[in-house]
């Protein structure tokens, strides 16, 4: 039997309408007495701007729109999908999964359909399980998306969080191949920082909501976590692949703070011309944050074919991960 691998064949990605500037969302605290800046939020984290999702845009709708492009991109009818992941962590209810209500808005019904929930570190851990899953031989083409509606988790009396996050949604295609896409992942997770760190502690429990709906960090210890476990994730999924960190052409780091990402790229060796950063555009998009930085990549052709990819990312839980990609599509 000839090895089954996996490949990239398609990238999408889809943002609410409107952005709000650090400006505009200073301005619209202001009138709540909390005080921050343009000039606080750039500093510490590189955000610029973020897209809001107006009322009535569930993360389904979005999904669905990132969804769309990437079939588009890859030249797939939603009817050859055999498997659909999807990394949340604000899905519209608790269940039917997020993935199979795309399922049924795709039109396409044949298949696996799950939602799988790694916070920040959802789209690596999902990427890793579909090409598992290809490489069993059942599944053919796999959706790959990571979606996040964190706006409405967040808590906007909450200056510390509230300026970070913003919606979105990214998607591929990841289809059954003999040649290599995905060289090789690492995930990892350490469940003893858990909610003290990072958390969002809320549950519907007897008809009734508990515990606190809204993020809750510490910004300081999630910033040395972050740096600390990227770098040696990235060294880890280097060995796996035997590459050395001169082979990666593009690093598509997880879009959280400017400051991580260039702490990060700096410690593993990789020049920052070699980063892909959309989060002064976006903020932190949570799931959604790699692929929509990897299909910005893609159209503004910073990747091309033969590159290696490097994506990662890390988040609650703490979870995190690395997937080292070889580009094998020409840019549309
Ligand atoms: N505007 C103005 N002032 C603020 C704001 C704000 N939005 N938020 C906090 N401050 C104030 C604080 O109250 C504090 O004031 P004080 O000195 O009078 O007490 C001061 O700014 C400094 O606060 P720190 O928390 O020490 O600021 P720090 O330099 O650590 O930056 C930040 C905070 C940006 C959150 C940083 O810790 C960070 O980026 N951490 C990583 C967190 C992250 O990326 N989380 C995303 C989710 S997890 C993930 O995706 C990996």
């Amino acid at each position: 039997m000839p090895q089954i691998y996996s490949k990239i064949t398609g990238t999408g990605s889809a943002l609410p309408e409107r952005a709000t500037t650090n400006q505009a969302l200073a301005d619209e605290l202001a009138l709540r007495n909390i005080e921050t800046s343009d000039e606080w939020i750039r500093t510490r984290t590189g955000i610029e701007k973020r897209y809001l999702a107006e009322r009535g845009l569930t993360t389904t709708k979005l999904a669905e729109r990132a969804a769309r492009s990437a079939l588009w991109d890859a030249g797939t009818d939603p009817s050859e999908i055999d498997l659909i992941v999807v990394a949340t962590t604000t899905p519209d209810m608790i269940f039917p999964s997020t993935a199979c209500q795309l399922q049924k808005l795709l039109g396409c019904s044949k298949g696996a359909a799950f939602d799988l929930q790694a916070v920040c570190a959802g789209f690596v851990y999902a990427i890793t399980n579909a090409d598992a899953l290809i490489r069993t031989g059942v599944y053919k083409k796999a959706l790959v998306v990571g979606v996040d509606v964190m706006s409405r988790i967040v808590d906007w009396d909450d200056r510390s969080t509230c300026v970070l996050f913003g919606d979105g949604a990214g998607a591929v295609i990841l289809e059954a191949s003999d040649e290599p896409g995905v060289l090789a992942s690492r995930l990892s997770a350490d469940g003893t920082l858990d909610e003290k760190v990072l958390g969002c502690t809320g549950f519907i429990a007897g008809g009734e909501s508990h515990g606190d709906p809204f993020v809750r960090m510490d910004g300081q210890q999630v910033f040395r976590m972050a740096v600390g476990s990227m770098s040696e994730s990235a060294r880890a999924v280097l060995e796996d692949a035997h590459l050395s960190v001169e082979e990666v052409d593009c690093y598509v780091p997880h879009q959280a703070n400017l400051r991580i990402m260039q702490k990060v790229a700096q410690k593993i060796g990789i020049p920052e011309e070699k980063m892909v950063v959309t989060v002064n555009r976006h903020g932190n998009t949570s799931a959604a944050s790699v692929p929509l930085a990897l299909d910005n990549a893609a159209r503004h052709n910073d990747i091309k074919k033969g590159d290696v990819v490097l994506m990662q990312a890390v988040g609650a839980g703490m979870a995190w991960g690395s997937v080292l990609v070889k580009w094998t599509k020409e840019n549309q």
